[in-house]
């Protein structure tokens, strides 16, 4: 058995040199934007409602635990994509550093990571985009936007954004640097907005009791909202359109990172400042838009809703376009059927690829609820990033020459905490989603030995 058959750094750079070159004109401060492009999103517009009525006020402690485990992952991801410079993810590096079986299991991760995560990011701005239309005085049917596990029909505006964006991607509508960066700076200032504003109205006593559900549920609270962070590692997806990629992918995202954790985390003091947590419970699509509505400025209900709703749209495109590229490479590589790096001769894109990947978390979208799509998310790249940290171990020793224009400060210890505050979040998360994960793990074994493992380009050309 072959099963760490590795592909060379120079075979992975070669690939990125057939066909056009893309241009290389983006710095350290425009993948920083590109990440916060990916990163807010629904975990704080949307998952803050659920984080609360667990956690509470002590939410925010919840967000720094979280924000912990992914700056250590962060640091560790850091290093592990400075070492091969090229488009696309852990994925690629780790079929270079650690061979076949691995990149399989870490693609596999993400490609669960990226199918849930779009699904949930549409569930959460179908909220934005029901309170917006409300606000127009146009009301949606409740049961038309709740999934049928919580008695309703479905989560229909979920369902049909998912189908535009999937025919955006489809046909190579790529989000421009500019949009990117005009949406990041609407998001950012809906944001500092909220926080300036908001900071006015806070109510102390909202504050007491701080901790009502003790550590636990500060701690099963970070599990859910560990969702707001991802979106890091979709930078390093930029790598050949970067000027300078392996000193700027590590700042990027590094970061970006540290911008959102630091802004997450004053927003969820406001928010649970603004308005006694419990009432969240009924408010749960749209509680950023709830808490403000409490300081009477409408005005700046309607923009934070516009806001999330505009801003979620990059998240998805950026996040489907990370499905479909993971997709793309794996089948490239010969470990996923050929459908899926086939490219549609007028679109010149993977046109089939994108649409299996959009109608499958159309569907998800539309028909589950939105904490079960994100925890499963979580625990698909939770398992990515203890995967490349102990990666990041491994080849300290057993490849200690390799170029690394990034190294990971204190290793072992920072990769060892990454490990530790990664693993202790999945363990926070319900059992049924652990029992969801190994299926998905089994059957990305099934589908390695049957198809995958004779059909690998690295398998053909031995
Ligand atoms: N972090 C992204 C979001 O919260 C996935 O929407």
């Amino acid at each position: 058995m072959e099963l760490f058959r590795k592909k060379s750094v120079d075979y992975a750079l070669e690939m990125t040199r057939k066909g056009p070159q893309l241009r290389r004109e983006l710095g350290a401060w425009d993948l920083t934007l590109l990440g916060i492009g990916a990163i807010i999103g629904t975990g704080i517009f949307v998952l803050t409602g659920i984080g609360s009525l667990t956690a509470g006020p002590a939410l925010t402690l919840s967000f720094i635990l979280s924000g912990l485990a992914c700056l250590f992952a962060g640091l560790t991801y850091a290093e592990f994509a400075s070492i091969v410079p090229v488009s696309g993810s852990a994925y690629t590096y780790s079929y270079v550093t650690l061979g076949e079986f691995f990149a399989w299991i870490i693609g596999w991760d993400l490609i669960l990571e990226y199918l849930l995560a779009v699904s949930s990011v549409s569930v959460g701005w179908s909220g934005y985009f029901a309170d917006l239309l409300m606000g127009f005085g146009i009301e949606i049917p409740k049961s038309l936007l709740t999934s049928p596990l919580e008695g309703g029909v479905m989560n229909l505006p979920a369902f049909v954004i998912l189908l535009l964006i999937t025919l955006l991607v489809s046909i190579g509508v790529k989000e421009s640097k500019w949009v990117n960066n005009v949406i990041v700076v609407m998001k950012l200032v809906v944001v500092l907005l909220f926080i300036l504003v908001g900071f006015f109205y806070i109510k102390p006593d909202n504050w007491t009791p701080f901790m009502p559900f003790g550590f636990d549920g500060v701690f099963q609270a970070a599990a859910v909202i560990f969702f707001a962070y991802l979106g890091f590692d979709a930078v390093t997806t930029a790598a050949e359109e970067t000027r300078n990629p392996q000193k700027d992918l590590p700042k990027g995202i590094l970061w970006s990172l540290g911008i959102c954790t630091v802004l997450y985390v004053i927003t969820t003091l406001v928010m649970t400042g603004l308005v006694e947590f419990k009432l969240f419970e009924d408010h749960k699509e749209s509680p950023v838009a709830f808490a403000i509505s409490v300081t009477g400025q409408d005005w700046l209900r309607g923009f934070v809703s516009v806001g999330a709703t505009v801003g979620m749209l990059t998240v998805l495109l950026v996040m489907l376009y990370g499905q479909v590229r993971v997709g793309y490479s794996m089948s490239r590589d010969g470990l996923l059927p050929k459908v899926f790096s086939k490219v549609n001769a007028t679109t010149r894109t993977p046109f089939v690829n994108t649409w299996i990947c959009g109608l499958i978390c159309a569907g998800l979208g539309g028909f589950v609820p939105l904490r079960e799509l994100a925890e499963l998310t979580n625990m698909g790249t939770l398992a990515a990033f203890v995967l490349v940290s102990v990666s990041v171990m491994v080849l300290r020793k057993t490849q200690p020459d390799l170029p690394r224009a990034f190294r990971t400060p204190w290793v072992p210890l920072v990769p060892i905490l990454a490990i530790l505050f990664c693993g202790f979040l999945m363990f926070k998360l319900p059992g049924t989603t652990w029992l969801r994960f190994l299926i998905w793990l089994v059957v990305g074994l099934l589908v390695y030995f049957v198809y995958g493992y004779r059909n690998s380009e690295l398998n053909k050309k031995n």
